[in-house]
């Protein structure tokens, strides 16, 4: 089976977005692939969270994963840290790497503007540190999003600059990868086109029914059709959106025929959508208590999960090593 690799910063709690987008085609994938997915702890320190933070989100991610449906059966789920083989590719990639090309990192260039008070080494070599994550397992494949992309040629650079240096054909390039096209972006309640952390309008798995439903009830409207067979402005679509993704095609052709008649009423279409998307978190959200309040298993697939995953960079740094010119 194909390798693939996918890594996620622990920086806060899951939500609809990350459900219906990256966290269900990890759970598709999980099937076809050798899938390794870890959660990157490292990555995070480049803007300095609190000792206490680092292991309490990196638990609290894994809960989450696990209550979405990743199966520690199929996937492995690590915890970044717990694998150093990756430090020592980061230093060995790092060798090849050039201040220029690491500066004018676009991502590098924005944090560098919203922190400038800590401009550090590590965010400069963030895309190596990211590579290293890949190359180590000579993964063929990486579901990321398309925010990724520019790390992800960076990671290429580092696997052909490694391969041309010492005449090698050893790193594959890693290819961006989506799993299932049909993957949808789920909108904001506020009107705006995309559910996201930074645009606080988010629906946690973790939100209580109560939560759900007063944040469903706040969406933003419009006036309501003025015409038969009018076509739906950006905000009733978006509401639409959430009912195709969480409602049964009859309750949208329920509301869909409303809307094209007029006789729609928000007040009833957001009370469905609330129900729906309770009825598709709150299992998840009993499920994620459920894992957090057991610890000694999440310790155990932390714990499995990072010996397949150390095996598998041991392997190719045993190579690396041999190619560079050290003794194992
Ligand atoms: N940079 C990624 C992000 O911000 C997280 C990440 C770190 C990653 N290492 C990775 C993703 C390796 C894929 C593969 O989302």
């Amino acid at each position: 089976m194909e390798k693939v690799v996918s890594g996620i910063r622990p920086t806060g709690n899951l939500h609809l977005g990350n459900y219906f987008g990256a966290v269900k085609s990890f759970v598709k994938m999980q099937d076809d692939y050798d899938s390794l997915f870890f959660i990157a702890d490292w990555h995070s320190l480049t803007t300095s969270p609190k000792p206490e933070d680092i292991q309490n989100s990196a638990r609290t991610i894994m809960a989450e994963y696990l209550a979405c449906g990743i199966d520690p059966e199929k996937a492995k789920i690590y915890i970044q840290s717990d694998v150093k083989e990756t430090l020592e590719l980061y230093l060995f990639l790092n060798m090849n790497m050039y201040l220029g090309e690491l500066e004018r990192v676009t991502t590098f260039k924005e944090k560098a503007r919203k922190q400038p008070d800590n401009v550090n080494a590590g965010l400069l070599t963030y895309p190596t540190l990211m590579a290293a994550d890949i190359l180590q397992h000579r993964a063929k494949k990486v579901p990321v999003g398309k925010d990724q992309e520019q790390n992800m040629e960076m990671a290429r650079k580092c696997a052909r600059r490694f391969n041309n240096i010492y005449g090698v054909e050893f790193f594959p390039e890693p290819q961006n990868f989506y799993f299932n096209a049909e993957a949808v972006k789920v909108p904001g309640l506020d009107g705006s086109g995309k559910m996201g952390k930074s645009e606080g309008n988010c629906i946690y798995l973790r939100d209580e029914d109560k939560v759900i439903s007063k944040k469903v009830m706040k969406a933003v409207t419009d006036m309501g059709p003025q015409e038969p067979n009018s076509p739906k402005p950006e905000v009733i679509e978006n509401l639409f959106t959430f009912l195709k993704i969480c409602s049964t095609p009859d309750t949208y052709d329920y509301f869909n025929e409303k809307w094209n008649d007029c006789t729609i009423r928000y007040g009833d279409l957001k009370k469905q959508i609330a129900e729906d998307i309770i009825k598709t978190v709150a299992p998840i959200r009993e499920r994620i208590q459920d894992y957090c309040s057991n610890a000694e298993y999440l310790d155990k697939v932390a714990r499995e999960g990072a010996e397949v995953a150390r095996e598998s960079a041991a392997a190719t740094l045993r190579e690396v090593r041999k190619i560079i010119g050290f003794r194992n």
